[in-house]
């Protein structure tokens, strides 16, 4: 079977990777069912990485579809143990630009409860730690990567993480202000609560389309608007995932690698009366 030691997860706006070579479409199957699409695997500065389009070319499944177990379950499968999740978000300060990349530190979910976000169910329990959402070594190298590729990119930053698939109202938009969120996207979430259960680094390259729908001065978020920011920084952030691909090698680690082994989990031993 084949393997690679890099996943890349594309969103909106990135369906391929035109860079890898030798490139073999690998199809898997889950037992969480299939994953959004089949996977383009090759190699990168050489290094096998793993690409798959979120939403399915053609950008087929809206982001509560997105089978997030079975991509992520699919990674783990190939060996992935660094995984990068490129990102179109809306911008909720003034300072993070449509254009701007922003490599985010925080999560906060304010998705409905609909999305399977666990693997361990059916008698086997785990808490894992998730303080951290995103692995600070990958983010790290994302944040270098992007600086070399000339990119304007801001460290930092909670990404909250809304159902949609309709964008936020006004109101919506004003208190996720509030709470002092920098960011708003549809997909981080379960993705990176199940890699961190997949002992998978996983790290966000968030790539800013739109002001959302609270800034007085621009029009609100429309999907024309995303599509067209993102088709403008499609060559940067393939670019950004080159350099940072090229610094992850069989050295690199990551506190997500041992996530289990510090969560509650089902005793081994246990059986049932
Ligand atoms: N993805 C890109 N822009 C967005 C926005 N304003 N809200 C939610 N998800 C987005």
């Amino acid at each position: 079977m084949s393997s690679a030691m890099i996943g890349v997860i594309g969103g909106s706006g990135l369906y391929a990777m035109p860079d890898l070579k030798n490139p073999e479409e690998v199809r898997l199957t889950t037992p969480f069912g299939d994953p959004s699409d089949a996977f383009i695997i090759g190699e990168l500065e050489g290094r096998r990485v793993a690409f798959l389009p979120r939403h399915g070319r053609g950008h087929r499944l809206n982001p509560s579809e997105v089978p997030a177990r079975a991509n992520i379950y699919a990674f783990k499968l190939l060996g992935v143990r660094a995984l990068i999740s490129v990102s179109a978000v809306g911008s909720l300060r003034e300072d993070y630009a449509p254009g701007h990349a922003v490599i985010p530190d925080q999560i906060f979910d304010r998705t409905k409860g609909i999305r399977p976000a666990t693997f361990f169910e059916g008698g086997v329990v785990a808490h894992v730690g998730f303080d951290r959402p995103f692995c600070p070594n990958l983010s790290n190298i994302l944040l270098h990567a992007a600086q070399a590729a000339g990119a304007v990119v801001h460290q930092g930053g909670t990404l909250v993480v809304m159902e949609g698939p309709q964008f936020s109202t006004k109101a919506e938009s004003e208190e996720n202000r509030r709470r002092g969120h920098s960011l708003i996207g549809m997909t981080a979430l379960p993705e990176a609560k199940l890699a961190r259960e997949a002992e998978i680094a996983y790290a966000t390259l968030a790539m800013v389309t739109d002001y959302d729908v609270w800034h007085p001065e621009h029009d609100a978020v429309t999907v024309e608007q995303v599509i067209r920011v993102l088709n403008a920084n499609v060559a940067l952030s393939q670019q950004i995932v080159r350099l940072a691909v090229a610094q992850i090698d069989e050295n690199f680690t990551s506190p997500a690698h041992d996530a289990l082994r510090h969560a509650i989990i089902t005793h081994p031993d246990y059986i049932p009366a």
